[in-house]
């Protein structure tokens, strides 16, 4: 498994995202977490600096759609440019739709878990799915603790992924950081997004190496 670093610009100044973006240029992706106020209870960005993003950046954008009705929203941000879009299972009404029409736009297709939402029910739905993101806080806001309650889920999520063929990434976002991320490799994931532990760091660059070594080398 390749180990990639999807730094969350969550944790960035919003007024400076261009230098955000530009600060971890050795990253595999920019995590951008779209908030909505209601399907979480924060406000963050949406399409059109997702557009702007675009044009300031060579990373591909890693878009986390933390939002209601992303059956609706999500295909244009696949047309826009992102190159991976995310959907929470909660919230899609029809992820099967919805992860085609991702796809059929160009993007990587991500279906998103909140810690109690359980993989075994959509193990029919892998083949429609390029990503998994299992999060490790509850979504919302960057900074919090991570859940370890999450673990033997990310290694069931690894059997499954395996047992289908085991081209499906397994991502993990919320509180991975340097005393975290071997535990969630070891459990089977392979794509992690940090964002204080990057973006809280003197050298956000330097930051995304240390993490990628520490789960390389589990
Ligand atoms: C939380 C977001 C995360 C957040 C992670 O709802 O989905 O992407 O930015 O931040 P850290 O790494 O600080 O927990
Ligand atoms: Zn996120």
């Amino acid at each position: 498994m390749a180990v990639q670093i999807s730094p969350s610009i969550l944790s960035a100044d919003f007024a400076r995202l261009a230098e955000a973006a530009a600060a971890v240029s050795n990253a595999d992706w920019l995590h951008v977490d779209v908030m909505d106020n209601h399907f979480v209870p924060n406000l963050t960005l949406g399409l059109p600096v997702v557009e702007s993003l675009l044009k300031a950046t060579s990373l591909p954008l890693d878009c986390h759609l933390m939002i209601e009705d992303p059956d609706r929203w999500a295909p244009a941000y696949a047309e826009a440019g992102a190159g991976s879009v995310t959907v929470h299972a909660e919230a899609a009404k029809a992820p099967v739709r919805t992860l085609r029409q991702i796809r059929a736009a160009g993007a990587r297709a991500g279906f998103a878990l909140n810690p109690a939402t359980a993989v075994e029910p959509y193990e029919d739905l892998l083949g429609e799915i390029d990503m998994l993101l299992l999060m490790t806080v509850e979504p919302g806001f960057g900074g919090q603790r991570f859940l370890d309650v999450v673990l033997p889920k990310i290694r069931r999520a690894r059997a499954l992924i395996e047992r289908h063929g085991g081209q499906i990434w397994l991502q993990v976002d919320g509180g991975v950081a340097a005393d975290t991320i071997e535990r969630c490799a070891e459990a089977g994931a392979d794509v992690f997004v940090a964002g204080n532990a990057v973006y809280g760091a003197d050298e956000p660059a330097r930051a995304v190496e240390e993490l990628r070594k520490l789960a390389a080398k589990v």
